[in-house]
């Protein structure tokens, strides 16, 4: 892995030197990886303290603390730059020390250096006490004041809620009620909250009733880690830097969208989360519908936060649900089977789940978008847990040539032209075309043309995590989703989520394979199959 930093001392060395004068700062990093022609100032956050609440949950140790490290050692931390973790543990900041640190040993993206660490290391601090203890709060509000003196923070706080929504209301009760809540002149105060934003369109809209009685909407950056991915935000760089794709990018060439979220692993020990927000609620109503909207949106004017929204909120109020959702959706949930050679047990076997839960781990469902572009092109969105292997790409597929010039039986395996956005693993972008195969006769054949992160940039690509926290910190919000779009979306899932009420178990499917047979029967019913993966 090439190391995607300059020298992180000199880097801190340069964002100290500003530091002290700007809350966003802009700095030149030396970096010998750049591009010479590369102008462009890197974005480094200013004087700042990260305040985490659930810091043992899988998040923060997969996630989040190793996210904060990779900034550091990328040199775009602040060197006053202060963690707070808060937590029911009987801790002290050595304990919550060695939590970040053993997080940052195991899943770091970049390489582990002693000089780095020590810097994050001395600004670590711990606040033990449950939610609801007022004195907890006061200590962290004392905590807080004393880090701005010794650490020049200068009052900006990111509250980072990585807590089961049911806490939501009592944190940001105790952060209004302490004053934390808001920021004295020349200070920010930003709180971050992680999906689910509800469980459904009214939870949503009480959600955020509770959220902005002590934030204001500009303050408030709801974490959808899908639009942190590199390969979610080239969706855009695709559509408007090129001019080769956007002229066929409509009903005229399109014949229908595809967008998959597959995953090889269960729940896991997530029962308590997952079961009985199923599938649908998990990633189809965020990560999903936000992958559509940018596939399908018109160019927005610019790319800060009220252009981008604005684009994708219309897309997000065309979007059609079919008459027929029993025809038109498809609901599943693995059963015992084989992956990666090992025998796994069904859902319903998995620790914490009743024997009769109905909750999907698989859903399929067909919408499509009433506008001049889309009209009459259907986007099937799928996603599964347990399913064959792990892979998240948009294809669009493109309509048949009008007329082949070819004897019948030399096209005859020739497949629709597509392009496939590779979101993950394997990142990147492939074209699939008809091709002549070598010889004597016409035959053609598809082939691909291939685009690899990997190949074509000497840096790997930063976790969403970093760029998201970065932008908290940074104050800029164009990649985290509007309450407008949590509640459209909502809209659109709402009506499927009744309807799959009313219709008892979800059809089984074993682990390993594809899906139930309810969603091939639903493609095969457009004359389409579901793209191999
Ligand atoms: C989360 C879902 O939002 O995304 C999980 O709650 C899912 O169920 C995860 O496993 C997948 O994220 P990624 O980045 O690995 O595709």
């Amino acid at each position: 892995m090439s190391d995607p930093a300059g020298p992180p001392a000199e880097a801190l060395a340069v964002a100290a030197a500003v530091a002290a004068t700007s809350t966003t700062i802009e700095v030149a990093a030396a970096n010998p990886l750049r591009d010479p022609r590369d102008k462009r100032l890197p974005r480094v956050a200013g004087p700042c303290v990260m305040v985490l609440f659930g810091v043992t949950g899988d998040l923060a140790k997969r996630k989040l603390l190793p996210a904060i490290y990779d900034l550091g050692n990328r040199g775009l931390l602040p060197p006053g730059f202060s963690l707070v973790g808060f937590a029911r543990r009987d801790w002290q900041d050595q304990d919550f020390a060695q939590l970040t640190h053993d997080a940052v040993k195991t899943h770091a993206r970049t390489p582990f250096r002693e000089e780095v660490w020590r810097q994050l290391r001395e600004g670590i601090h711990f606040v033990p006490g449950e939610f609801s203890d007022d004195g907890a709060f006061d200590a962290l509000a004392m905590a807080l004041r004393e880090i701005d003196d010794l650490r020049g923070t200068g009052g900006n706080y990111a509250f980072y809620l990585s807590v089961p929504p049911k806490f939501f209301p009592v944190v940001v009760e105790q952060l209004k009620r302490t004053g934390l809540a808001e920021a004295p002149d020349g200070s920010w105060r930003r709180v971050v909250i992680e999906k689910p934003f509800g469980h459904d369109l009214k939870s949503a809209h009480e959600l955020n009733e509770i959220t902005t009685s002590a934030f204001p909407e500009s303050s408030i950056f709801r974490i959808d880690h899908y639009l942190g991915k590199e390969t979610v935000q080239n969706i855009m760089a695709l559509r408007f830097a090129n001019n080769l794709y956007e002229p066929i990018w409509n009903r005229s060439f399109v014949d229908h969208v595809q967008i998959t979220m597959a995953e090889d692993i269960g729940i896991g020990g997530r029962a308590g989360y997952y079961d009985g927000i199923g599938a649908a609620r998990d990633v189809i109503q965020n990560h999903l519908l936000q992958l559509l909207a940018l596939v399908a949106m018109e160019d927005p004017t610019s790319f800060d936060a009220k252009a981008l929204r604005r684009e994708k909120e219309k897309v997000l109020m065309a979007v059609r649900l079919p008459s027929d959702l029993a025809l038109n959706t498809a609901r599943g949930q693995y059963a015992a089977g084989w992956q990666g050679g090992e025998k796994v047990p069904g859902y319903l076997q998995e620790d914490g789940i009743s024997p009769d839960s109905m909750t999907e781990t698989y859903a399929a469902v067909k919408l499509e978008i009433a506008n001049r572009r889309w009209a009459g092109v259907p986007f099937y969105l799928r996603t599964g847990k347990r399913l064959g292997r792990r892979v998240t790409e948009v294809a669009v597929v493109f309509q048949r040539a009008p007329h082949l010039p070819f004897s019948k039986d030399d096209t005859e395996i020739l497949g629709q032209n597509a392009l496939v956005i590779r979101v993950q693993p394997d990142e990147g972008i492939t074209v699939r075309f008809g091709s002549k195969v070598p010889g004597t006769a016409m035959e053609v054949r598809d082939v691909s043309m291939d685009f690899a992160y990997g190949e074509s940039f000497l840096e790997s690509s930063p976790e969403a995590y970093e760029r998201l926290l970065l932008d908290v910190m940074i104050g800029d919000p164009p990649l985290f989703p509007h309450q407008r779009e949590v509640e459209l979306s909502w809209q659109i899932l709402d009506p499927i989520e009744e309807f799959w009420a009313t219709q008892g178990q979800p059809e089984p499917y074993p682990s390993g394979s594809w899906g139930p047979p309810s969603a091939d029967a639903m493609m095969a019913r457009d004359g389409r199959t579901w793209r191999r993966l």
